[in-house]
């Protein structure tokens, strides 16, 4: 079967793609101010409420050629201009669609590209009309896609596609107002080679013909544009309960409806707190390495990294995470970037909630402890402005940016903290309320505050003081009213690790304590920056951590051997490196070889074999590390 292009849609439509590309500008464009700083959408003027795609999924060119009908509510009678967010995108065609549907050509144009933002689509309108119709293609490179060729998936038989839209990728894939501040409903048609499945955020059906190519997605819950998400390739279906199941690679559906066979019970335990998942289904995909996160919270279908599939469940707390997005993040959205911590420090929280509900509270003590520890050696590294848990608009800065264990952690913390305060009962409440009173809305840090000042503060006096809440919300670093989280579990772990260490016992005897892998990801990060090459000997020896099919694990051994010198894992790093793409997982070991001449010179020749695989987002984050690396190792 071959992949042919786009034979769908006359390409003679189309000009020639590198004609097209928007030459990157040298000036940044800078958003309206009193908009998303992300985003040239003039939300106050005009906003996308529907989306109709029609996609061909083009695997030989790496494109999607598709047409995007965009539904507009104007919101300022006097505006004649709709502004789309795009990247990289070329634009064949726009018309403008009256009431009755007759189109007619618009005038458009595309603005400069900014390096962060993308180029603006600027539609002129002589009359306000209630839709436009864009032609388009993609960039081959497009920043929210990944194209995975044959050789780059489990089965080697078929290419694969996938999308993350997150935080301003969509528009590199869909022309549309790309801020979390607009939600729209939307319906995609999408046309792909056979016999290939297509799934999106939205009503996948676990028995869609196959046969046809053609597949048909509805999502009538308004989302915003960053939980838009495409997937296509070689994907079986294993149901896992009445409304959940694992969509993978064939070889990998087995394991992965074992791993996630309590999403169910996740449900269920959600609900109870925070009231009915509004949904639907939850359903998993579960990806190639290469995808760069560990999981993105699409609706009605989580992408998910296929590292967390090591046999014992004790990843799937990722699970719980994606799953709590359900309320915090895609029920009640952060309306820019700036306030991710809505989106991911309520996450963190209720995943820790989850967790406690399903595998209970040791298990969950286990995961905080380890959060708690790369919040603050995360924190030690950032500027004291990106330490808040409300950051200052993130004019001129890529929102990814602001993507730091600050939104996570130190926001799932503030939220234990009330928690502590105003006691669970009181507290789940006002959560819940939070979820409900703000269902399907985009909101700010200062809506939370208010929120937070009358329905817990103001009606519960005397527990909170305005300056703890100020400290938290405000201030670099933790408050003193941070308590650290503390766990029995670990605490053996710790003084077996002083036993080790003194002499007292040989690592065999600390591997015959069978720990999971929170004790011994503890027991790794509580080590001294460097150990002797013996003794990494003896822990290899004891535990086979060189190799480890354990991304957590192996996050933490390798950066250690870098810093020990202990060359013997080289091959062992080159295969890890090479094989998964997991952004966090990677990362640390990168920078370690590249703290050194020595390490530096080896990052870079396996980084040349592992390139070609990676995510554009992966690639960015080694690139810069690579860059600053060589600037003081010249
Ligand atoms: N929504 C995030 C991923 C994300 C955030 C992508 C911002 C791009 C920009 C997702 O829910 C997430 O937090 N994933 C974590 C999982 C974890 C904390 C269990 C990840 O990928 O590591
Ligand atoms: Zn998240």
């Amino acid at each position: 079967m071959a992949y042919s292009g786009f034979l769908p849609i006359a390409w003679s439509v189309m000009p020639s793609i590198p004609a097209l590309l928007p030459a990157l500008a040298l000036f940044a464009v800078t958003a309206q101010a009193a908009n998303d700083p992300n985003s040239y959408a003039e939300t106050d003027k005009v906003r996308v409420t529907n989306l109709a795609l029609d996609l061909h999924v083009g695997f030989k060119s790496r494109q999607i050629l598709g047409k995007a009908e965009l539904s507009l509510d104007w919101r300022d009678k006097n505006a004649r201009e709709l502004k789309l967010d795009t990247r990289s995108l070329s634009i064949a065609t726009v018309e403008i669609l009256d009431a009755s549907g007759k189109a007619s050509p618009a005038s458009f144009s595309l603005g400069a590209a900014d390096k962060i933002l993308g180029a603006p689509l600027i539609v002129k309108f002589d009359a306000q009309a209630p839709k436009i119709r864009v032609s388009y293609a993609t960039h081959p490179e497009a920043s929210g896609l990944q194209w995975l060729s044959e050789t780059q998936t489990a089965g080697k038989k078929h290419p694969f596609l996938f999308s993350q839209s997150q935080a301003i990728h969509a528009r590199s894939w869909v022309p549309l107002q790309d801020t979390p501040a607009v939600r729209f409903t939307y319906s995609a048609d999408i046309h792909v080679p056979k016999p290939l499945r297509a799934v999106m955020s939205a009503n996948n059906s676990p028995d869609a013909s196959l046969e046809t190519g053609l597949f048909r997605f509805e999502m009538d819950k308004p989302i915003p544009s960053y939980l838009l998400a495409i997937a296509v390739g070689d994907i079986a279906v294993k149901s896992t309960g009445p409304r959940t199941a694992v969509y993978a690679e064939p070889s990998m559906v087995e394991k992965a409806a074992k791993e996630f066979e309590d999403t169910e019970k996740m449900i269920v335990a959600t609900e109870k707190l925070y009231g009915d998942y509004r949904w639907g289904r939850y359903d998993i995909l579960v990806l190639p390495p290469s995808f760069p996160f560990g999981g993105m919270e699409n609706p009605r279908m989580t992408f998910a990294t296929p590292t967390v599939i090591v046999g014992d469940k004790s990843l799937t707390s990722l699970v719980a995470h994606e799953l709590a997005h359900s309320w915090s993040g895609n029920l009640v959205t952060n309306s820019s970037w700036k306030d991710i911590w809505l989106n991911e420090g309520f996450t963190s929280y209720v995943e820790t909630r989850i967790i406690e509900a399903v595998y209970g509270r040791e298990q969950a003590d286990m995961e905080d402890v380890i959060s708690q520890f790369g919040l603050r050696q995360e924190m030690a590294e950032l500027a004291a402005n990106d330490q808040l848990l409300m950051l200052a608009p993130l004019t001129g800065r890529d929102p990814d940016e602001a993507l730091t264990d600050v939104a996570y952690i130190k926001g799932a913390w503030f939220l234990s903290f009330l928690e502590k305060r105003y006691g669970r009962a009181v507290f789940d409440k006002f959560l819940r309320g939070w979820f409900d009173q703000h269902a399907f809305q985009s909101v700010d840090s200062d809506t939370f505050v208010a929120y937070l000042q009358k329905n817990l503060i103001d009606k519960h006096p005397g527990k909170v003081k305005p300056a703890e809440i100020e400290a938290w919300l405000k201030q670099p670093g933790l408050p003193d009213t941070a308590e650290p989280a503390k766990s029995a579990r670990f605490d053996k772990v710790v003084a077996a690790r002083s036993d080790w260490q003194a002499g007292k016992r040989d690592a065999a005897s600390l591997a015959a304590a069978k720990w999971g892998t929170q004790e011994t990801v503890h027991f790794l990060e509580g080590l001294p920056e460097k150990l002797e090459a013996k003794q990494l000997d003896e822990l290899d020896a004891a535990f086979h951590f060189n190799g480890t099919a354990n991304g957590e694990i192996a996050q933490r051994w390798y950066p250690l051997t870098v810093r020990s010198a202990y060359t013997k894992a080289r091959p062992a790093i080159e295969a890890f490196l090479i094989g998964i793409g997991r952004r966090k997982l990677v990362m640390p070991t990168w920078e370690a070889l590249m703290a050194t001449p020595e390490g530096l010179a080896f990052a870079e020749g396996v980084f040349a074999k592992a390139r070609p695989g990676y995510h554009p987002i992966t690639t960015a984050s080694v690139q810069s590390k690579l860059d600053g690396a060589k600037k003081k190792n010249p």
